[in-house]
């Protein structure tokens, strides 16, 4: 059998490290696979940018819709970020009959029904673990493992930079700036970290959840978001003295209409705010830039998922999982489950609560 062909766009933090693990697990993926995995190529935007990882000269290109239009490419990695033109170019790699792994929260949040249709009319599995709370598997939990179930919260805290801020004021009476800069001194925030402590990145991974969680359509335009940059070294220490400790909350709720729990009238709430905890709640045991994400069903109870959220190995590591998952459907000739089964809930809009 010919080996499974993968592209990958993007080389950064995520790509180089997806790349190193392409490379040195060969022989391990290829046994789990039942055919070797191996790159056709690594689109960047610049041949000659210092990266992580040596890649053989040939393999690079900076002509991604070239790459992804190749007859052998059968798997593509999206791990560029942003809407465009990460959208065209997923859009386009079903289109010419590959398979997709994206990591791509931003877009999936803002577009992500299009990119389901899209792999629905192709015939192709789209996955995307690594877009919610990096190395966590969380995302195949909700679809898969709790499908039977009903659940009815998720709670996450799902961005690592602003735990890591939050958690540095705590532990230190340090003000939002002077942690921040710490956080981007540390690499965990990026240059303009508006993404991250505006709530925009945990808003777009809770629309991600809430869709997964209560098999509905929920996007970014639909969560209520709250940053944390008008959090103060005061409330901090007056949350402490409360002893509760502030966390930037991912908050996903059904709603019970008239016709109560389990009725076709539940609504789908949705929203990011800092919020208190009790210091004695699981979720206030997150340190620095962990993840965690807490859920509630009737049937399991609480669960909570914990673990590293942000970086370039474990983010990587999710990306792996969906590769081999996917490798694994096309050798065996069959998809994963898609996103198509949804129910038709109302969500509320925002900034009802
Ligand atoms: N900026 C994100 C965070 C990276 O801090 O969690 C992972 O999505």
């Amino acid at each position: 059998d010919r080996p499974l062909k993968v592209a990958i766009l993007g080389c950064g933090v995520v790509g180089s490290q997806v790349v190193r693990l392409l490379e040195e697990q060969a022989d391990d993926l290829a046994a789990r696979v039942g055919r070797p995995v191996e790159l056709a190529g690594v689109a960047v935007r610049r041949i000659d940018a210092p990266r992580d990882v040596e890649l053989p000269a040939g393999l690079l290109t900076t002509d991604a819709e070239a790459l992804v239009a190749r007859d052998d490419v059968d798997l593509v990695v999206e791990v560029i970020g942003g809407i465009e033109p990460a959208r065209t170019l997923i859009l386009s790699a079903l289109e010419h009959g590959a398979s997709v792994v994206t990591a791509n929260k931003a877009l999936l949040a803002e577009d992500g029904p299009t990119l389901f249709e899209a792999a629905e009319k192709a015939g192709r599995d789209l996955y995307y673990e690594a877009a919610v709370a990096g190395a966590i598997p969380i995302l195949r939990p909700l679809r898969e493992s709790l499908a039977g179930d009903r659940v009815t919260r998720v709670l996450g805290i799902v961005n690592g930079t602003t735990n890591f801020i939050l958690d540095k004021m705590d532990t230190s009476g340090a003000g939002f700036a002077e942690a921040l800069e710490e956080a981007q001194d540390l690499g965990y925030a990026e240059a303009d970290p508006t993404a991250d402590v505006e709530g925009f990145d945990a808003a777009a991974k809770a629309a991600i959840l809430a869709s997964l969680a209560f098999h509905s359509r929920v996007t970014a335009a639909d969560v209520h978001r709250e940053g944390i940059s008008d959090v103060t070294a005061a409330d901090i220490a007056s949350a402490r003295e409360m002893g509760c400790v502030v966390k930037l909350l991912a908050i996903c709720e059904l709603r019970p209409g008239t016709d109560g729990p389990g009725g076709g009238d539940e609504t789908v709430a949705v929203r990011v705010h800092p919020a208190m905890i009790p210091r004695s709640h699981p979720l206030a045991s997150v340190r620095e830039a962990y993840n965690a994400v807490f859920v509630e069903s009737d049937a399991a109870g609480q669960l909570m998922f914990y673990g590293p959220g942000a970086g370039g190995a474990p983010t990587a590591s999710a990306v792996m999982g969906d590769l081999v998952t996917v490798a694994r459907n096309l050798v065996a000739g069959t998809r994963g489950v898609g996103e198509s089964a949804y129910a038709d809930r109302a969500v509320l809009p925002m900034g009802e609560t």
